[in-house]
């Protein structure tokens, strides 16, 4: 056998990592070993002897001691603010307050010095918008170490969820030539030159010539492609990036965010609804069962935040308690017919308190969403039956001849967080939907074949990822659940 091959003991670095051991494990442990190697980023040096050590492994750092004339002057000069640090030393009981243990360090090594003169961070507390102009380095902060550590427990939640389930998990394709929302708001994916584009006989741009032979964008949701799977695998999910080009500035949207889209044949409406809520709970109750440090840091730093606000503006319930609560409780379930009655009979609709009107066939703005939820229920509400106008092509027509088979999830602080919808599953329904909402049968030959050789009622619905993050972990602007957020005018790192 040729080639190279892997000696470990001739492999230095491999040796120096494997034997480092994680804080979040250290703090667990009991005092008296010794040997103990760890690695990690300084977050303070005090008095030339105390070191904060951080790791990412967790909120908490690891106090290592340095006795007093032990390590030379020029190697306590390098123990700046972000400095690597590997220290090996003996794990003691600890004299001070706040952790159980301490690293009393016989060896210590820069591994990579920070020179804190420019280092934009300080130990001391940053605002939210600084540190997003930053985002390359917020990650070593408290609070978005706890975000993205929840964020990634959710994700894995997401698919033990599904796993456990029996879902497939299906990738859909990232560039696509339809548009499966129908909306228009997409990026355009192309190689041909700006400035001199080639032309078909009428003038128009010819995109036989483009990379693909054909126009294409960004997808903006895997569900058509979700819907081939499952009508052969019976239940399927997607998890992966959406792109709109939807010109929102607001704390609520990104023009690339994270969606989770199962979708179940013989599965109708009500069973989509609670599907979608046993999930919701599932992975709520996944983080709070792996990462209750982080949870307990955010729901402290959400009341420090709140403080700063008129009492009127305070979220009524803490993050730990609104989570828990949203465990406990059923959510609301009203059509959006009861909720349109609401709203008109609201004491902010009579007092003109709405920017938006409201009357039978609206698309509910967020401040009708988060009336519903923070002000009249209280509590997460999934609304159904929407008005046929405002919803997607695909969404299964009710007898009424007025509304579709779709449902909305709003959560309180956040408005929509799921999407979807039982799909029309009848050939004849679907192709006289898209006629009259101009959707080329032809270009979406394959998904109509769904409904021509074996259709099924089918129904399946969209999480938004961020939003469900934002939820979560308490934060309120959604750049900040993401690590590189892409907005209009900004897609800095
Ligand atoms: O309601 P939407 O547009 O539904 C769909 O895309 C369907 N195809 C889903 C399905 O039935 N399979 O989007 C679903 C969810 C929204 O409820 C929201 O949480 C999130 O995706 N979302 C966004 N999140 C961040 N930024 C944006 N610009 C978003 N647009 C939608
Ligand atoms: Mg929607």
């Amino acid at each position: 056998m040729g080639g190279p091959h892997f000696v470990p003991s001739q492999a230095k670095n491999w040796l120096m990592f494997n034997k480092r051991i994680k804080i979040k494990e250290i703090l667990l442990q009991s005092p008296g070993q010794k040997g103990v190697v760890v690695m990690g980023w300084v977050r303070t040096f005090r008095n030339n002897q105390f070191i904060a050590l951080n790791d990412g492994s967790t909120n908490l750092n690891l106090q290592v001691v340095l006795e007093l004339g032990k390590f030379d002057e020029n190697t306590l000069k390098r123990i700046t603010t972000s400095a690597a640090l590997k220290i090996t030393g003996e794990l003691v009981a600890s004299q001070g307050k706040g952790q159980a243990v301490e690293l009393i360090a016989t060896e210590l090594e820069v591994l990579g010095d920070s020179d804190a003169s420019a280092y934009p961070l300080q130990p001391k507390k940053h605002s939210l918008e600084f540190l997003r102009e930053i985002a390359h380095l917020r990650f070593r902060t408290n609070t978005f170490g706890a975000v993205f550590r929840v964020r990634h427990s959710l994700a894995f939640a997401i698919h033990k969820f599904f796993h456990e389930k029996g879902f497939l998990y299906l990738h859909t394709p990232i560039v696509t030539a339809s548009d499966a929302e129908g909306a228009g708001e997409m990026f355009r994916v192309t190689t041909l030159p700006f400035d001199n584009p080639p032309r078909n006989e009428k003038g128009e741009i010819d995109f036989k010539e483009d990379f693909f032979g054909r126009s294409t964008n960004l997808t903006v949701s895997g569900q058509l492609e979700g819907e081939l799977g499952a009508t052969a695998f019976g239940e399927i999910y997607t998890f992966g990036p959406t792109f709109r080009a939807e010109n929102s500035n607001t704390t609520r949207h990104l023009a690339e965010f994270w969606m989770i889209e199962p979708e179940m044949a013989f599965h109708d409406l009500e069973d989509n609804m609670n599907l979608a809520e046993s999930f919701i709970k599932y992975i709520i109750q996944f983080a709070m069962d792996n990462n209750m440090d982080d949870l307990q840091f955010l729901d402290q730093r959400l009341a420090e935040e709140e403080k700063q606000l008129p009492t009127d503006k305070r979220s009524p319930m803490g993050l730990l308690e609104k989570l828990r609560f949203v465990l406990d409780n059923d959510f609301e379930r009203i059509t959006y017919t009861e909720a349109i009655d609401i709203l008109l009979n609201s004491p902010a609709y009579k007092k003109k308190k709405f920017q938006y009107d409201v009357k039978w066939g609206i698309d509910m703005q967020s401040e009708h969403e988060r009336y519903l939820v923070e002000k009249h229920f209280k509590k997460p509400v999934i609304v159904s039956n929407y008005p046929k106008d405002i919803k997607a092509f695909y969404m299964r027509q009710n007898d009424d001849g007025k509304t579709v088979a779709a449902m909305d999830i709003l959560a309180p602080g956040i408005g929509e967080i799921v999407g979807g919808s039982q799909r029309e599953e009848r050939l004849d329904r679907l192709t006289q939907r898209m006629k009259d909402m101009h959707i080329s049968e032809e270009e979406l030959w394959w998904y109509l074949d769904t409904r021509r050789f074996g259709t099924v009622p089918h129904a399946g619905f969209g999480l938004g990822f961020e939003r469900m993050v934002l939820f979560v972990t308490g934060m309120t602007n959604i750049r900040d659940v993401i690590a590189f957020p892409r907005t209009p005018k900004s897609a800095e790192f």
